[in-house]
């Protein structure tokens, strides 16, 4: 046998078997690289004696278009099964089961949030927003609160600028300035909302919520404070019979102002709410300072109303047994799922797995 014939068989014989990538590359540079068997045999041609040269090279131009053919065809098949691999691999099993659907419950504070706007919404109440950055003016100056007034340090207010024009608002009220800046009276609003004075034990979180309540028109009094009072904290705390008590107190943006205190007792530890002979402030109130008027440009002569500043995590506290305020905040899980409310339209895929 020639030595082309050898070359060709043996080459054959591997190729035929089960090979990788690198090892096909690897014949072929063996075959038809520079100095490999295929290149040298051309390389003879001239060398070869006449009468045979023809042959020879017409055989050696079979032998490597045969090795060649055969080594792109190993090429391809070695590609394509790799490209099947991986499809198989990344199949999706549509037969899998889905994962279990977690239902999200509502936080108290946020139910605590519906449940009051609705109870007000009743009495002719809408609800308004604003934000928690706040300006000092809306915050502070136009509530008609001095420039030396204890509230405006730096102990109690966030502030976010060094020359203290923007703050974190330190109460919901700020949101009566807005909404009498905007409209004309009369007003009717409340405002519920996130709130924050650097403080911070068991009832003190930095970060909290309040409600801000404004009634404004031309004949509303004190009398109409007090019996809304009366009727939303009745309706929050679903009893028929409550007792509450004005005691004297100051705000900058009320005149006469008043806190507000509910009655309860203790029964085997449980507060029982409008009985007994105990007292819980639950809110700050007054009539509206005709200072804070004027600067939302406001007749005070014709108008006149209230306001109140309700604190909602205690309300919520109260009314749900919860003792510690900073429970609502570290965003515990298993509290969550204690504390919390189903959600009232419950998807129809929710198979009630809770985590
Ligand atoms: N803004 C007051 C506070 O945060 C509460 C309040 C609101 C008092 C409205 C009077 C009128 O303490």
């Amino acid at each position: 046998m020639t030595d082309i014939k050898k070359i060709r068989d043996e080459y054959l014989n591997k190729l035929k078997q089960n090979l990788e990538l690198h090892e096909v590359n690897q014949i072929k540079t063996d075959l038809f690289g520079k100095n490999g068997l295929i290149s040298s045999q051309f390389k003879k041609i001239n060398l070869i004696a006449e009468a045979e040269r023809k042959d020879f090279a017409s055989n050696l131009n079979i032998i490597k278009s045969e090795l060649q053919d055969l080594i792109n065809f190993k090429i391809n098949e070695i590609g394509t099964s790799q490209i099947n691999k991986k499809l198989d691999k990344e199949k999706i099993d549509i037969t899998l089961p889905e994962r279990p659907f977690i239902l999200g419950k509502i936080h108290p504070v946020s139910q605590t949030i519906d449940e009051i706007s609705s109870i007000f919404s009743e009495i002719g109440f809408s609800v308004e927003e604003g934000p928690d950055v706040e300006n000092e003016y809306n915050n502070f100056t136009a509530l008609n609160t001095p420039d030396n007034h204890p509230a405006r340090d730096l102990h109690d207010t966030f502030y976010l600028a060094e020359n203290k024009e923007r703050l974190l608002r330190t109460h919901t009220s700020p949101v009566q300035i807005r909404t009498m800046l905007k409209d004309k009276p009369p007003f009717k609003i409340i405002a519920p909302g996130r709130t924050y004075r650097s403080d911070s034990d068991q009832t003190h979180s930095p970060m909290f919520h309040q409600v801000e309540g404004l009634h404004i028109d031309e004949k509303i009094n004190m009398g109409h404070l007090k019996g809304c009072l009366n009727y939303f904290i009745k309706e929050f705390f679903e009893v028929k019979n409550i007792k509450m008590r004005f005691r004297p107190s100051h705000f900058p943006f009320t005149e006469p102002s008043a806190e507000v205190d509910i009655g309860y007792e203790l029964k085997d530890g449980k507060i029982v709410i409008g009985e007994g002979d105990k007292w819980l402030e639950i809110l700050g109130c007054g009539m509206v300072h005709p200072n804070v008027l004027k600067n939302v440009n406001v007749n005070s002569i014709k108008y006149q109303g209230y306001a109140f500043g309700i604190g909602i995590d205690r309300l919520a506290m109260l009314k749900y047994g919860i003792n510690d305020l900073r429970a609502f905040f570290e965003c515990d899980y298993r509290w969550l799922n204690h504390f919390g409310f189903d959600p009232l339209d419950v998807p129809s895929n929710y198979r009630g797995i809770s985590r």
